[in-house]
C-alpha cells in the first residue's frame, strides 16, 4: 500500500434519483425531489427510477404496486421530465440493482447500518418484526446510485444520511479492492426551501405518504378546492407573519408555509416575508393555496391523461429500463471482475 491520496473519480457526471411507489405523491416529493430532477435533466444524463424494490421493504398490495409504479412514472412525465433526456424506469426491471446490492452488503458494516435513523423510525418499537430488507434498504440505495456511477443525487433532506452511507460504501469498496476512483463519491443535492416540507398538521413532522391523516399533506392529484381547504385548515399559531425571516425561528408551522411559498414561487423566504410580513394567515393562506393549486392543476391533468393511457407510460418505462440496464450492467461486470468472481457467465 502507498500513502498517496486516492485518485479522484474522473468519469462523466450523471444524475440519479428515485421515488417509492408506496402511496400518493405529495408536495414534499414534488419540491424536495421532482422539481430538482426537471432542472438537472438539462445539465447532465439522468437516471430516474420508481423504487419498487425499496417499496416492498414494507408490505405493498401487489395489485396496487403496479398501478402506483405507473403513477409515479406519470408524475415524472407530467412534471416536465423528458424521457429522451432522462431514462425513466422501474428499479426492479434492471437486475443489476439487486445484484450489486448483494456485493455492497458485504462491504457495508453492521455498525454503519445500526446508525440509520430512518430504519429506527420505520421499524418503530418492534424492530424484530421489521423485514430484513428494511434494514439493508440503504445498501440497496447505494447500489442504485453506484450502478450508474452517479455523481449527483437530488433528494430531500431525509435522505442525507443514506447519501453519506453511500459515500462510505463507495470509498470502502474502492479501497478494499485497490480500485481508487472506480466508484465516485456522489454529491447529495439537498439545498433549497423545499428540501424539508413539513406536515400541515404538525410543523415538527415531515409531510409523508404514510401519515394516516390526508389533511397533513397536499397530494399532487388533489383538486383546487381540496388544496385551498387543506391550506386554510393548516395548523398555525395566532400571530401574524413576522416582519423578518429571523422572526420565523421557533414558529415551525409559519416557517413551513413560508418555505413552501418560497419554493413554489422560486424566491427566498426573505422575499416572501417582504411581501407578507405583518399580515395575518387570513390573507397569506389563500395566496399560498392559490399558488399550490395553480402549479398542480396542469401537472394533475397531464398525470390523469397518462394514467388513462398506460401503454404510453409502459413504452417510456421499457425504453428507460433498456437504456439504464446498458449502463448498470457494465458497472456490474466491472465490479464482479474487481471482486474476483469467475468471469464466465455473460
Ligand atoms: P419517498 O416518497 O420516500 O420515496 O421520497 C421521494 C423523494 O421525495 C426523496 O428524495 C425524499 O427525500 C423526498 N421527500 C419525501 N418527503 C419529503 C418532504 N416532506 N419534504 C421534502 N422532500 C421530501
Ligand atoms: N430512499 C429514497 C426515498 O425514500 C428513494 C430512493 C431509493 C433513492 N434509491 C434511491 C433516492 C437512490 C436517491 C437515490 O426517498
Amino acid at each position: 500500500m502507498t500513502d498517496q491520496t486516492p485518485a479522484p473519480y474522473s468519469g462523466p457526471t450523471r444524475m440519479l434519483s428515485g421515488v417509492q411507489p408506496s402511496g400518493a405523491l405529495h408536495l414534499g416529493n414534488y419540491l424536495g425531489a421532482i422539481v430538482k430532477f426537471v432542472k438537472l435533466q438539462e445539465e447532465m444524463p439522468c437516471f430516474l427510477f420508481v423504487a419498487d424494490l425499496h417499496a416492498i421493504t414494507v408490505w405493498q398490495d401487489p395489485a396496487e404496486l403496479a398501478k402506483q409504479t405507473r403513477e409515479i412514472a406519470a408524475a415524472y412525465l407530467a412534471s416536465g421530465l423528458d424521457p429522451k433526456k432522462a431514462a425513466i424506469f422501474p428499479q426492479s426491471a434492471v437486475r443489476a440493482h439487486a445484484e450489486l446490492a448483494w456485493i455492497l452488503n458485504c462491504v457495508a458494516r453492521l455498525g454503519w447500518l445500526d446508525r440509520m435513523t430512518q430504519f429506527k423510525e420505520k421499524s418503530g418499537k418492534h424492530k424484530e418484526r421489521a423485514s430484513v430488507g428494511l434494514y439493508t434498504y440503504p445498501v440497496l440505495q447505494a447500489a442504485d446510485i453506484l450502478a450508474y456511477k452517479a455523481t449527483h443525487v437530488p433528494v430531500g433532506e431525509d435522505q442525507k444520511q443514506h447519501l453519506e452511507l453511500t459515500r462510505d460504501i463507495a470509498a470502502k469498496f474502492n479501497n478494499d479492492f485497490g480500485a481508487q476512483g472506480f466508484f465516485p463519491l456522489p454529491e447529495p443535492l439537498i439545498q433549497g426551501p423545499g428540501a424539508r416540507v413539513m406536515s400541515l398538521r404538525d410543523g415538527t413532522a415531515k409531510m409523508s405518504k404514510s401519515d394516516p391523516s390526508d389533511q397533513s399533506r397536499i397530494n399532487l392529484l388533489d383538486d383546487a378546492d381540496t388544496i385551498l381547504q387543506k391550506v386554510k385548515r393548516a395548523r398555525t399559531d395566532p400571530e401574524p407573519l413576522p416582519e423578518t425571516v429571523e422572526g420565523l425561528t421557533g414558529r415551525a408551522e409559519a416557517d413551513n408555509l413560508v418555505g413552501i411559498y418560497a419554493a413554489l414561487a422560486g424566491i427566498t423566504k426573505a422575499e416572501v416575508i417582504a411581501q407578507f410580513g405583518g399580515q395575518g394567515f387570513g390573507s397569506f393562506k389563500p395566496a399560498l393555496g392559490e399558488l399550490v393549486a395553480e402549479r398542480f392543476a396542469p401537472v394533475a391533468s397531464e398525470m390523469r391523461r397518462l394514467m388513462g393511457d398506460p401503454a404510453e407510460v409502459d413504452r417510456v418505462l421499457k425504453d428507460g429500463a433498456e437504456r439504464a440496464a446498458a449502463v448498470a450492467e457494465k458497472t456490474l461486470a466491472e465490479t464482479k471482475e474487481l471482486v474476483g468472481f469467475w468471469p464466465g457467465r455473460g
